[in-house]
């Protein structure tokens, strides 16, 4: 048609310029379609155009046909380069303004630690372990026999009273102490020499307070052999407690009573505020109470199996909570148990 001189190649090319001009200058999608619209919508001059071919001369029709459609192609191409184009711009312009530096550090976790109780179990486990002691466990669900009556603490005796427990039957009950792995250490090594500690939970019916828990921790020790003396069991407490808390603690024995030890004493160790010259800390006494201990009862021996005309043995146990609270100056044994992290966080 070009050349014919009846107008239709410069109408064409008319529609062409204005519409690439249109598409090229779309900022955005909503102008690109407006151009569609505009130029290739039902009503646009270019379809109009095509719509009324019919009505030229058999032998124009087909070169207008030609030339109008290939127009039609050349504008959708240019529509969906532009989109393209449009899109890719929209996404570096968000790469760049939400850029994301991968090499940047992340939040780091939160790393734990372990609870102070666990902490001193540990680390008794580990000092007495360095002296030839190995854990022994018990279950927590004992028999009268094991947490009373081995310990020659029969029915009626009145030192039952300080251990009020918590029974399922007659027979059976929360351990009240871990006394009671005495006699199963004894009866499940047999042949002395026997070093065991047993560090676990133990029960009673108390009402809770500052320093008492219906459920709190104790570590026992017991060691079976010939020719123990205090002085051994003196020697062994010292070496636990400077391990500790330190080479600069002393430790004391005073004269008590318990059934299963003759005889009985309880512990101290030296003050490590005012090295034993008395503060406030420890109630101007130089000394704080830890635990009890003595040399096994020979009864008590019997009831494990071992033969007391041939070995002797000495024992002790205290509170976990109580050696964790004087390790960290801690007052009241409840906050062990509440698990405020501000709290744990500053013991670890
Ligand atoms: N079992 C005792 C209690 O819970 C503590 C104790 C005292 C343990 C003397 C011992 C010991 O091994 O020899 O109060």
């Amino acid at each position: 048609m070009a050349g014919t001189g009846d107008g239709i190649s410069e109408q064409l090319e008319a529609i062409r310029t204005e519409a690439l001009t249109a598409i090229a200058e779309a900022a955005g999608p909503e102008a690109l379609e407006a151009a569609r619209v505009r130029f290739l919508g039902r009503k646009s001059p270019l379809m109009n155009f095509l719509s009324r071919i019919g009505e030229l001369d058999r032998e124009r029709r087909a070169t207008a046909g030609q030339m109008g459609n290939a127009l039609r192609r050349e504008l959708e191409t240019a529509l969906s380069e532009r989109s393209r184009q449009l899109e890719n711009d929209r996404l570096a312009t968000i790469a760049d303004r939400e850029r994301i530096d991968v090499t940047f550090p992340g939040p780091s976790p939160e790393i734990g630690f372990p609870h102070p109780l666990v902490e001193t179990e540990r680390a008794l486990v580990r000092i007495l372990g360095e002296i030839g002691y190995q854990v022994e466990e018990g279950p927590e669900v004992e028999t009268d026999w094991f947490n009373f009556e081995a310990l020659n603490l029969p029915r009626e005796h009145a030192s039952r009273d300080a251990q009020d427990s918590f029974y399922f039957s007659d027979e059976l009950l929360l351990r009240t102490h871990t006394s009671p792995v005495q006699i199963r250490g004894m009866l499940r090594i047999g042949q002395p020499p026997i070093r065991i500690i047993c560090p676990g939970r133990t029960y009673r019916r108390d009402a809770m307070d500052a320093t008492h828990l219906a459920c709190f921790m104790q570590l026992e020790g017991l060691a079976v052999d010939t020719d123990l003396t205090v002085g051994d069991l003196k020697g062994t407490l010292t070496y636990m407690v400077r391990g500790l808390y330190g080479p600069d603690r002393q430790i004391r024995i005073r004269p008590h009573h318990f059934p299963f030890t003759e005889p009985s004493y309880e512990f101290d160790t030296s003050c490590g505020v005012c090295q034993g010259k008395g503060c406030r800390s420890c109630g101007g006494e130089g000394w704080l109470e830890i635990g009890g201990c003595g040399m096994v009862h020979p009864q008590v021996l019997r009831n494990g199996g071992i033969d007391p005309r041939r070995y002797r043995g000495f024992a002790w146990g205290f509170g976990l909570e109580r050696m964790t609270m004087l390790r960290h100056d801690v007052d009241d044994l409840r906050r062990l148990y509440e698990d405020d992290l501000r709290f744990l966080e500053q013991l670890a």
